[in-house]
């Protein structure tokens, strides 16, 4: 498979002078599920952030897709945006609209017809499970439908790669499982899919490659990895 992510020696020093990644690289190759494991401060939402170019490498190439992030404009970014897709620890749904509304929104902004939204709002709350939840607020859902919601919204933009951020971090082992289900799914459906937790057990559970990132430094890049901390 061609790789669709390189890093590339990168390193990140944050303006207080924390240095949160220190010369890391790496390859992602179109269709893999990857995890970033590592303890808090490890350095892996500043791995994400660089990759949706929230954050400019202080050294070294971030590369996605052919195109140098280090390089992109303004303009460009909200095409990067759709093409990543992102998900967080605390959902980040706008609360005053429903289930249905939070995934139709992007659509709505980028002014797609009215039958395109409703079929393919649809089409993404069937595959995360949501169809019967659609008109619910997220205060009458649970941290788990919450999240499959924002899974929903990121979906309907069709990105190539899925960035999941801790999205287990808030919930119960059940939900938990529920969520790794599900972003297994979407992997097998096509989607190339990054996930960052320190939670041990996930990452053994899957057996997919796994990188390690301590005091931002990767310390190990497997294939069916296991998160062993030395
Ligand atoms: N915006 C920021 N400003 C200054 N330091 C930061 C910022 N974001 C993260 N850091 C520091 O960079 C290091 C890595 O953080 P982070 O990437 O958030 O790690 P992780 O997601 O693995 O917990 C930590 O020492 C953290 O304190
Ligand atoms: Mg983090």
């Amino acid at each position: 498979m061609p790789k669709i992510i390189s890093f590339e020696n990168v390193s990140k020093i944050y303006p207080n002078r924390s240095i949160a990644l220190d010369s890391v690289s790496f390859d992602i190759e179109k269709g893999e599920f990857i995890s970033l494991a590592g303890k808090s401060g490890a350095g892996k939402s500043t791995i994400l952030k660089l990759l949706i170019a929230e954050e400019k490498p202080t050294k070294g190439r971030v590369v996605f897709s052919g195109i140098e992030l280090n390089k992109i404009s303004t303009r460009e970014m909200p095409i990067l945006r759709r093409r990543i897709g992102m998900v967080f620890q605390d959902y980040k749904l706008l609360t005053g609209k429903t289930a249905h509304e939070n995934v139709a929104y992007a659509m709505e902004v980028a002014g797609m017809p009215d039958s395109d939204i409703k079929r393919d709002v649809a089409q993404v709350l069937e595959l995360v499970g949501l169809s019967d939840r659609r008109n619910n607020f997220p205060t009458a859902l649970s941290g788990g439908e919450k999240q499959r919601v924002a899974i929903a919204r990121a979906l309907v933009q069709r990105p190539e790669v899925m960035v999941a951020d801790e999205p287990t971090g808030n919930l119960d082992p059940i939900n938990t499982w529920e969520i790794i289900k599900l972003l297994m799914k979407i992997n097998e459906l096509g989607t190339t899919v990054i996930l960052a937790t320190h939670d041990k057990e996930i990452v053994d559970t899957l057996e997919r490659r796994v990188i390690i990132l301590d005091k931002g430094r990767v310390i190990k890049d497997e294939e069916k990895g296991k998160y062993i901390i030395t």
